[in-house]
């Protein structure tokens, strides 16, 4: 009989160094077998993404689907119903959301990339009942970055699916066999959860070793932590501090103008002593691709002008393809996105049902068919 709790003691959560080497280990193998991964991401449709999600993320995604990896990008679109009332936003953030993923170079037409929303895929929202008996209240409960939102959020009345969305990820990730998932740090809650998922999945219902999922790896970004222009609060649209991926080159420069600084002239590279200034760099750093303290030294008695107009170069420079190739998008936008998806959850349809029917036998239950 298995046991009624499925927490057991493989349940210590690991360390952030642990789940670094797992990824920095997979990172080398991409290049001699690109064809051993699958991978899967996602984004909730909650707005425009800025360059932090550039660099935190879509950067990297674009980089792996270049290396000839196949490539599946999930719109949370149910998710955003944890933590908010409002759906009608959801239409118009999906199609930005689409747009940016194209401008950054995510090819939707090819063979080898699918973007396809929760709300569009029957058979992976399926995959969330059996697993919802493999995970115990208490580790739902524990879960550190879903906490977090509640208290971010202000959310005094907190439905079941905020607990239970780290187990729709899961589903997310599993129902394609996703074996490499390029997340923020803030995700590593949910992919040890789903690689447990995984593990329980195979070990209750799999006979003689078989197994219906791999174990996915987080691929952690180099840039996990990307500070808005005030230097002080994480990059995000709703602080007001972000560089967004739509922005034209005069809207980059006035927001970088409005930066924060500080009184020192002498421009040098100090995150202890001068966080600001320190942040400039960084993301100046991110674009061109030089040392912060090289950078710091070309500018030298150039001051706070000097940093801000070498970050807006920086950054325009950058972001001019992206820029190119969402102008084209715009011409046709409405019929561009609705192509993607259609493509997308098409082909999202057909994997889950294959994974769903797969599942079914594992458990006993592929009758009627
Ligand atoms: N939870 C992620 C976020 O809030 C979005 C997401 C949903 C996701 N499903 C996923 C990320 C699967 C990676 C893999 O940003």
């Amino acid at each position: 009989m298995q046991e009624a709790n499925p927490e057991t003691s493989e349940s210590v959560s690991e360390t952030f160094e642990e789940a670094l080497r797992r990824s920095d280990a997979m990172r080398k193998d991409f290049l001699v077998h690109p064809e051993k991964y699958r991978l899967l991401t996602g984004d909730r449709p909650t707005g425009a993404l800025h360059i932090g999600h550039y660099f935190g993320s879509l950067k990297n995604r674009v980089q792996l689907q270049e290396l000839g990896i196949e490539t599946f990008i999930v719109i949370a679109d149910y998710q955003v119903l944890t933590d908010r009332d409002a759906v009608d936003r959801i239409p118009a953030n999906v199609e930005e959301l689409v747009l940016d993923y194209l401008s950054v170079g995510l090819k939707a037409d090819s063979e080898r990339t699918h973007i396809f929303c929760h709300s569009h895929v029957p058979a992976l929202n399926q995959l969330l009942v059996p697993f919802l008996t493999l995970v115990g209240m208490g580790e739902l409960f524990r879960n550190p970055t879903v906490k977090e939102e509640i208290e971010a959020a202000g959310l005094t009345n907190v439905n079941a699916a905020m607990y239970t969305y780290p187990v729709h990820q899961a589903a997310d990730i599993l129902f394609c066999k996703g074996n490499v998932v390029p997340v923020g740090r803030d995700q590593l809650p949910h992919l040890e959860l789903t690689r447990k998922i995984a593990r329980r999945f195979n070990r209750r219902f799999c006979k003689d070793g078989a197994s219906v999922f791999p174990e996915p790896v987080a691929l952690i970004s180099e840039a996990p932590k990307i500070l808005g222009l005030d230097g002080v609060q994480k990059m995000s649209k709703s602080r007001n501090n972000a560089v967004m991926l739509r922005a034209t080159a005069d809207e980059t420069a006035e927001l970088v103008k409005k930066a924060k600084t500080d009184a020192e002239r002498h421009i040098s590279y100090d995150p202890e002593k001068r966080p600001e200034v320190a942040n400039l760099l960084e993301l100046s750093s991110l674009c061109t691709g030089e040392a912060p303290e090289a950078i710091a030294e070309k500018i030298g008695d150039a001051g706070g002008g000097g940093l801000k107009k070498y970050l807006t170069e920086a950054l325009n420079t950058m972001l001019a393809p992206l820029r190119l190739r969402r102008k084209e998008l715009e011409r046709d936008q409405k019929a561009v996105v609705q192509a993607v998806l259609k493509k997308g959850n098409s082909h999202a349809n057909a994997v889950a049902d294959k994974t769903l029917q797969e599942m079914r036998r594992a458990m006993n239950m592929d009758y009627g068919v």
